[in-house]
């Protein structure tokens, strides 16, 4: 089987600043990434910005300044979020690019060829914040304004000429591939929602405009630009260099493993991109996962509301893996979770100063004291070394399949799980009262490291950089975190050095306490 593995986060639409969304988006992916770098696969990882379309001139016309140079600007804080995440992107595509524009066009083509898009008119409602278009039955009016029930943004009236594309001819065949490939939209708990809405009808899309023009111009027909979402949706190939079938990249990596997405733009995902890839005799993506809202105060974020939290900032009084950590550990992936600030600072007092933190510092000053600053050479396994060691071999198949289903909490929980154990074997064993009987000692010692060290393996992919910092107790670095590895008893070398580290997290102070 080949191990290669795709995954993208939407491409974000600069026309704010990021926010905590984009950040968990990213983040979660990125988590998935590394892990799947760290068993073996070959990983593609993509994210990037969606430039075009009315929401982002308006945009760019509101601070008058012109749209790319307003995109060149925002995409830029886009990319360094990218690096202040750490993540391990492998591109990041700006839908002005000319490589993407290439491959729209390409495409666009396709779907001409196969006869699956024809000239007609629109008339019917469009959100300009969804850029999305609506039905009758899915607006409804709130303080006098015509809304889309779904997401409640503004909807406007638009009747113009249009290309369309034959959506309605798909419905069949999106329902037998829907049959066919059961984990395509995921979590299982969305799948309804597509469903009955294929089922209720596919009405044929509106794929053009042509009341403005910032966005890729419908090749042979310059009065028209493509539909903001087929533009966007075919960063996924345009980045692995489609059309060109015979590029190693489109090779390796498409279909995508998983497209991960939020629950707002599931239907662009789930329905009209397997339709215009099935169109195009292109194979849709193996799995499309929308993942819940990320609430501030139990609401969605929104600039109107006033309750965006800037990940800048929290990175800034916190640091990068807590933030990390508790967006991994304290939303229930593929749910909604509220976030504070309150809950960060005790993930990062008990999970991650105490419990982990503590955990190496404790055993390598041990170490450094007891057992001349080096690995202990003399061990004898006993029952309860045994049992605590095994425990990690015996469900690396498990982390995985869990993983593969994206049920990140359970590898976190197993994590946190594995921390309690761990401090409770320590103290359990009390290796300060074996100093006469050093291969008891030794035995301990040599147990408790092999735990620091799995762990700091396991944890690379929620908090590399303090993973990394972890290690060097080992003098291990970032090429050896295998996860394969964590199954081996016996991975650190007898005899090597043991280093002092720094304090890997800093406990905050709170007011009640
Ligand atoms: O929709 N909680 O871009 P966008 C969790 N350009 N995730 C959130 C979130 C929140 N409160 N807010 C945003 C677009 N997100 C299109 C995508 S893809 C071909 C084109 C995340 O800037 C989540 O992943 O509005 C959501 O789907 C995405 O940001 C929307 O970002
Ligand atoms: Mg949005």
């Amino acid at each position: 089987m080949d191990k290669n593995y795709y995954i993208t986060t939407p491409i974000y639409y600069p026309s704010a600043k990021p926010h905590m969304g984009h950040a968990y988006s990213s983040i979660i992916a990125d988590f998935f990434a590394r892990f799947k770098r760290i068993d073996g696969y070959k990983v593609y990882f993509l994210t990037g910005t969606d430039e075009h379309g009315l929401k982002i001139q308006r945009a760019a016309e509101k601070k008058g300044v012109e749209p790319l140079a307003f995109c060149d600007e925002i995409s830029k804080t886009f990319k360094n979020l990218s690096k202040t995440l750490n993540l391990t992107n492998n591109d990041f595509i700006r839908t002005t690019e000319s490589r993407h524009k290439k491959s729209v066009q390409y495409l666009w083509e396709e779907l001409k060829k196969n006869d699956d898009i024809y000239l007609s008119k629109y008339s019917g409602w469009y959100s300009v914040s969804d850029e999305a278009f609506y039905n009758e039955d899915e607006i409804e009016d709130l303080d006098n304004k015509k809304v889309a029930i779904s997401s409640k943004s503004p909807v406007e009236w638009v009747d113009e000429e249009s290309y369309f594309f034959r959506l309605s001819k798909w419905e069949k065949p999106l329902l037998e591939f829907y049959e066919k490939n059961p984990d395509f939209i995921s979590p299982a708990s969305r799948k309804n929602e597509v469903i009955s809405f294929v089922k209720s009808g596919l009405k044929d899309l509106s794929v053009s405009r042509k009341s403005f023009s910032w966005g890729i111009k419908v090749p042979n027909d310059n009065e028209h630009v493509i539909y903001v979402w087929l533009d966007a949706l075919t960063n996924y190939i345009s980045a692995l260099n489609y059309p060109n079938k015979d590029d190693e990249l489109y090779k390796k990596f498409w279909p995508a493993s998983v497209h991960l997405i939020g629950k707002d733009i599931l239907r662009f995902h789930a329905i009209y991109w397997p339709a215009f890839l099935l169109a195009a005799k292109i194979a849709p993506p193996k799995k499309v996962y929308g993942h819940g809202w990320i609430l501030s105060n139990e609401e969605k974020m929104s600039k109107s509301k006033g309750n965006i939290l800037d990940p800048l900032e929290i990175i800034k009084q916190y640091g990068l893996d807590p933030l990390r950590y508790y967006l991994i550990k304290e939303v229930s992936f593929g749910n909604d979770g509220n976030i504070s600030q309150e809950r960060l600072e005790d993930c990062i007092n008990s999970d991650l100063a105490n419990n982990f933190g503590n955990l190496c510092q404790r055993v390598s000053a041990f170490v450094i004291k007891n057992c001349g600053s080096k690995v202990p050479e003399k061990i004898k396994f006993e029952n309860d070394d045994i049992k605590i060691l095994n425990e990690y071999s015996q469900n690396l198949d498990k982390l995985r399949s869990e993983i593969d289903n994206q049920n990140i909490n359970y590898y976190i929980d197993y994590i946190v799980n594995r921390l309690f154990e761990a401090n409770k074997y320590f103290n359990d064993q009390e290796p300060w009262r074996k100093k006469d009987d050093k291969i008891r000692l030794n035995t301990i010692v040599y147990t408790t490291l092999e735990i620091v060290r799995k762990v700091a393996f396991l944890l690379y992919p929620i908090i590399p950089q303090s993973s990394i910092k972890a290690l060097k107790i080992f003098n291990l670095e970032e090429k050896d975190v295998i996860f394969q590895s964590v199954g081996n008893n016996e991975f650190l070398k007898k005899g090597s050095t043991i280093n002092k580290i720094d304090i890997l997290f800093n406990k905050i102070e709170k007011e009640n306490d």
